[in-house]
């Protein structure tokens, strides 16, 4: 891996995604505390981002943007439609904007903005502990460099994934960007039922975590395919086969299945509608 060290950047928003960005990018010395600006609404945030991280804090957004050599959108996807008209052909050509917006299409934020090297990204949750995965994409206009430099602040998340087509982003919202949820139910749900069968909250909580940690990583490690290793504790007659009798008599493959094609559904269907003009409303004669 290449060491990158980025130049300057200017989050708009200073929340939680562009907080875990700023930790990550200073712990890994990717970028000086004074190259980094922060636009934020909240007199209360700025003072407490500036405290914490000694970067550089405004509320004005277009004084951010203009201060990062990558400008990375942080702000919820309510916000853009408000966003990008301040910020339209504030960019000079050789800037980078990046998008971590659910929903934000690239032909949005490129008619949006006026400007054409967009990177779209799509980050986790774990994002917030360094352990994030994120998926992205980059524009024909992006440089190498522009690259490389977008590589830089993803990592700053965890790991990162680059695709080349925006269709994947939306595949990905509904796989790594709502996988959490999938994980943070199945994990409440096997505690529940370790509870159920007589264990303290606490210790079926330290026994699932433990549990599915340890299979991830073992998963991982061997390299695996899951059948395989399913298959490898299923003895004939034994507990994991009853189990996976009730699992699939229950469907689960099926609602999970399920879950995910609906997140897809619904991340394209965010598409159509995050950082457009929202309709007028009629007005009474
Ligand atoms: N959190 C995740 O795990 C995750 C995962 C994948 C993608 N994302 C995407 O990341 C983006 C940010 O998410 P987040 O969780 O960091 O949200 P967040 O914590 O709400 O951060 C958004 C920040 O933008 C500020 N803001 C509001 N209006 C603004 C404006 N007009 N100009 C500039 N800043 C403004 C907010 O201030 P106030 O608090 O004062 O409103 C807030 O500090 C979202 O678009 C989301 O889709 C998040």
């Amino acid at each position: 891996m290449v060491e990158i060290k980025l130049g300057t950047i200017a989050f708009i928003g200073g929340g939680v995604m562009a907080e875990a960005m700023i930790q990550g990018l200073l712990s890994r010395q990717t970028v000086a505390p004074e190259h980094i600006t922060v636009s934020e609404p909240r007199d209360k945030r700025r003072a407490e981002l500036a405290a914490r991280y000694f970067v550089r804090v405004t509320a004005d957004n277009r004084e951010a943007a203009h201060a990062g050599a990558v400008v990375v959108l942080s702000i919820k996807p309510q916000v853009l439609t408000r966003v990008l008209p301040e910020l339209k052909s504030q960019l000079h050509a050789e800037q980078l904007a990046i998008s971590i917006i659910a929903g934000g299409r690239i032909a949005t934020l490129n008619a949006g903005l006026g400007h054409p090297a967009v990177v779209r990204a799509m980050p986790n949750t774990p994002a917030q502990i360094g352990a994030g995965i994120t998926v992205w994409t980059a524009t024909a206009q992006v440089s190498p460099a522009q690259r490389e430099q977008a590589r830089a602040v993803f990592e700053s998340l965890g790991k990162e994934m680059f695709v080349d087509e925006e269709k994947y982003l939306d595949m990905a919202t509904a796989v790594s960007g709502t996988g959490p949820t999938y994980t943070f139910l199945v994990l409440e749900a096997l505690i529940d039922a370790a509870v159920h069968l007589g264990f303290s909250r606490e210790q079926a909580h330290d026994l699932v975590i433990e549990t599915m940690r340890g299979s991830v990583l073992y998963a991982e490690k061997t390299g695996k395919h899951p059948a395989e290793l399913r298959n490898m504790v299923t003895s004939p007659g034994g507990t994991s086969a009853e189990a996976i009798y009730q699992m699939e008599k229950g469907s689960l493959r099926t609602v999970l299945s399920k879950a995910v094609w609906a997140a897809y559904q619904k991340s394209v269907l965010l598409g159509e509608t995050v950082g457009k003009a929202e309709p007028r409303k009629p007005v009474d004669a």
